[in-house]
């Protein structure tokens, strides 16, 4: 791979341990990706950042970086953290974990890192712009930048976010290469969707038919964020591309792909059911905001909640800065006198939450992987009214 001489420098330790040991990270990823060179990134968003997956050598890691001098050189924001920073008792997590969770977002803090602990970092200052090269980590988030904002990304896996971060490159591979962001698949959606779990389904069906090839979707144009996050979310997870196209938009003619996949009703109801445990009626856990909840959401939700109680534990999973929004326009008090709870900084896939509930209702499809996947949860997939419902009785009833 050809190195310019700053990055000569950089990996020949002119510029420190951090820099150096970092630039060792991209140059042996560049190496076995067949990258030509680096390129300098402008944004970076870091995963790998709950405790709960982090262990005590994740941590140790970062404090050793931190210690040795590691400093980010552009905006890097982080991925939902193991807790709610500030609110974590409420929510039920160990003091224990808590103040490891705590030194790990300490070590980000020292090495420059903006603390904003989520997966919409697109909804909250970290908005990268059409054609920016850019090392984000979060799947649904990768997907979304590359899919939706039109900047271009790998998914990176932690540490290599965090090498980008310190170094200001990546190597020059995979999404950052025009020629591998075509279409490979057209997809035709024959069914008007309308719920976001309608769009989870849709990634579901479509990235277990696919897997990681680049789908052209026709069908869904002018979908409004709320819908399209869950989409990448869903399809990132159960598919694995990082990329998708929507053809009305971005398509010429010359460009749509001989294969093609029709999606009908049929496959999004069939979606549906193989994300709901048809048996589970009792419902004790309800977790909306995977990927975490945009204004518009909370909003629907304390609209739904307004005058009611809440049986059952209910996190409303989303960035602190919106939370904040909402505190100030009152959705916030809405929802907290029913009950229910925000979840700041964190959400139901990366907390500590095995072994504390049974059965989890949500509107997201990937949270239900992960429910399924990482905490033995059953799982209940609809949409926020049927959510909120839920919370309310007890019972899943639709
Ligand atoms: Fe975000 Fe957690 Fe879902 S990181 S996409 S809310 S699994």
């Amino acid at each position: 791979m050809h190195l310019t001489n700053l990055e000569e420098r950089m990996l020949g330790g002119e510029e420190g341990y951090a820099v150096q040991k970092n630039m060792q990270i991209l140059a042996a990823l560049g190496d076995i990706f067949g990258a030509e060179k680096m390129i300098p990134v402008s944004s970076v968003q870091v995963a790998g950042v709950s405790y709960y997956n982090l262990g005590d050598a994740g941590l140790e890691y970062l404090e050793t970086l931190a210690d040795r001098g590691a400093k980010a050189r552009l905006k890097t924001t982080l991925n939902p953290a193991g807790m709610d920073l500030e609110n974590w008792r409420e929510l039920g997590i160990e003091e224990e974990f808590a103040r490891k969770q705590e030194r790990v977002i300490q070590a980000f803090v020292k090495m420059g890192v903006i603390p904003s602990c989520t997966c919409t970092p697109y909804l909250v200052g970290n908005e990268p712009r059409r054609g920016d090269h850019i090392a984000w980590s979060e799947s649904s988030a990768v997907t979304y930048a590359n899919s939706v904002l039109g900047a271009m990304t790998n998914r990176e896996g932690g540490p290599s976010a965090l090498a980008a971060a310190i170094t200001g490159r990546t190597p020059a591979y995979g999404m950052h290469i025009e020629e591998n962001r075509k279409p490979q698949v057209r997809v035709k959606v024959e069914s008007k969707l309308t719920a976001v779990p309608e769009f989870g389904a849709l990634g579901y069906a479509v990235g277990k038919k696919i897997g990681p090839k680049i789908p052209s979707f026709e069908g869904i144009r002018g979908a409004p964020v709320e819908q399209l996050k869950s989409l990448c979310a869903s399809i990132a997870t159960y598919g694995g591309t990082a990329l998708f196209h929507t053809y009305e938009e971005t398509q010429s003619p010359k460009e749509v792909p001989a294969e093609t996949l029709t999606v009908t009703r049929a496959d999004i109801d069939g979606a549906l059911r193989a994300l709901n445990d048809e048996t589970a009626e009792e419902v004790d856990f309800i977790a909306l905001g995977c990927p975490h909840c945009t204004l518009v959401e909370i909003k629907k939700i304390a609209e739904l909640l307004e005058g009611k109680k809440v049986r059952r534990e209910f996190w409303i999973c989303t960035a602190r800065q919106t939370m904040k929004e909402a505190e100030k326009i009152g959705y916030a008090a809405k929802i907290r006198t029913a009950g229910a709870k925000f979840a700041c900084d964190t959400c139901m896939a990366v907390a500590p939450l095995k072994g504390r509930f049974s059965v989890l209702a949500t509107d997201s499809a990937k949270a239900c992987y992960y429910g399924r996947g990482t905490n033995n949860f059953k799982t209940r997939i609809g949409s926020i009214e049927e959510c909120v419902s839920a919370a309310v009785t007890g019972k899943w009833s639709y």
